[in-house]
């Protein structure tokens, strides 16, 4: 049987960096609130004028990660985009990547599951390379949140903490069985898919519906978060899964070289450091550069982990995820 291991990384992230202080210009809100509950001191948000958007940023950040890895994009199979903020509604990111690229007509497929977006696709692309359909497989997360947040005082307890980004990886076919993605594990629950949404437009909700209501206090378009709802089901299924990834391999925390949590909240990798006894070089954090960035958080992350030399040859790596859906995930990795 094949395996799979990443050899290249890649990210990027817009320039304009909106500080929290910047924030208290068009709402009510301030540098210590946002830093006590959240660990957040700034975040990059796309400036319109540079043409970033959430394949461009993709696109960016793959053309790292396949140099990284000593390929280029003809070597590239497949592609695998996960947002929940595409440039359109449909098609998805995952095309623009291939044309942007100038890829040949590989297969492009986009994966919807919010902040566990990235591990689900990299589970997905691990499956391709393990049964020998492809051997190279573009991994991207990617978010253009500002372009969709409501930025008054209606949403700040939302928009003060997403931000703009992307990672990739490529995930690539080896024979050797002691390294590479050892297990992925996804689960969800969508009866708390309320809980953490952005409900229009839709199907459900399509827009000469919104047009017609004309309603100014209508936020079905921005997103909604239930915070303490959902900042207590995330302690609790960050540790589940993270818990469920380790003894899949036979392994306890102590084995544990790193851990790259989805960037939610400063105070969840925080809770979940302490539950596993993780010392804080254990623990790879970023959201007080970036805020959260969804499904390009994990990626971005580990990104900068392996740049800043934290992720090395033979560690044991676990990326874990919970977030809208509800979903939640875990990988463990033999770097
Ligand atoms: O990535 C997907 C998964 N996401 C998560 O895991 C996020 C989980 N949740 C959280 O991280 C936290 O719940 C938040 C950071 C979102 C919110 O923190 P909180 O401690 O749960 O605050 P809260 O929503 O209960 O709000 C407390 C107070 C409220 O005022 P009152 O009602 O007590 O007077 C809010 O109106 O803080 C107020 N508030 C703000 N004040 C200043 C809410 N947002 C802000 C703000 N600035 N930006």
């Amino acid at each position: 049987m094949y395996n799979s291991k990443i050899i290249g990384l890649g990210k990027y992230v817009p320039d304009n960096i909106v500080k929290n202080e910047d924030l208290s210009a068009f709402m009510e809100t301030n540098n210590e609130w946002i830093v006590e509950r959240t660990g957040i001191e700034e975040r990059r948000w796309i400036d319109p004028k540079t043409g970033d958007t959430t394949a461009v940023m993709g696109a960016k950040a793959s053309r790292i990660a396949i140099e990284r890895a000593g390929l280029t994009v003809n070597d590239i199979d497949f592609i695998v985009f996960a947002t929940l903020s595409p440039d359109m509604y449909f098609p998805g990111c995952g095309v623009q990547v291939q044309e942007m690229l100038g890829m040949p007509t590989i297969g492009a497929l986009d994966v919807r599951n919010q902040c566990s977006g990235f591990i689900y696709g990299l589970s997905v692309a691990d499956q391709f390379i393990k049964t020998g359909m492809y051997k190279n497989i573009l991994v991207i997360g990617a978010e253009n949140h500002s372009g969709g947040l409501d930025k008054t005082t209606r949403g700040r307890n939302v928009s003060v903490i997403f931000g703009d980004g992307a990672g990739a990886a490529v995930l690539s076919r080896t024979d050797d069985n002691s390294k590479g993605i050892l297990s992925t594990h996804l689960h969800s629950e969508g009866q708390h898919a309320k809980e953490l949404v952005l409900e229009g437009p839709s199907t459900q909700r399509w827009v000469p519906e919104i047009l017609e209501a004309n309603d100014p206090n209508d936020e079905s378009y921005y997103p909604y978060m239930n915070g303490q709802f959902v900042f207590k089901h995330a302690i609790t299924r960050f540790s589940e899964v993270i818990m469920e990834g380790l003894a899949a391999n036979n392994m306890t925390k102590e084995d544990i070289n790193l851990l790259v949590p989805h960037q939610a909240n400063l105070r969840i990798s925080q809770f979940i450091q302490k539950k596993f006894k993780l010392e804080d070089d254990q623990v790879y954090n970023n959201i007080m550069r970036y805020g959260n960035t969804t499904a390009a958080s994990i990626i971005i992350a580990l990104t900068e982990a392996w740049e800043e030399g934290k992720v090395k040859e033979g560690d044991n790596i676990v990326l874990a995820a919970f977030g809208s859906g509800f979903t939640w995930a875990s990988a463990v990795i033999k770097w």
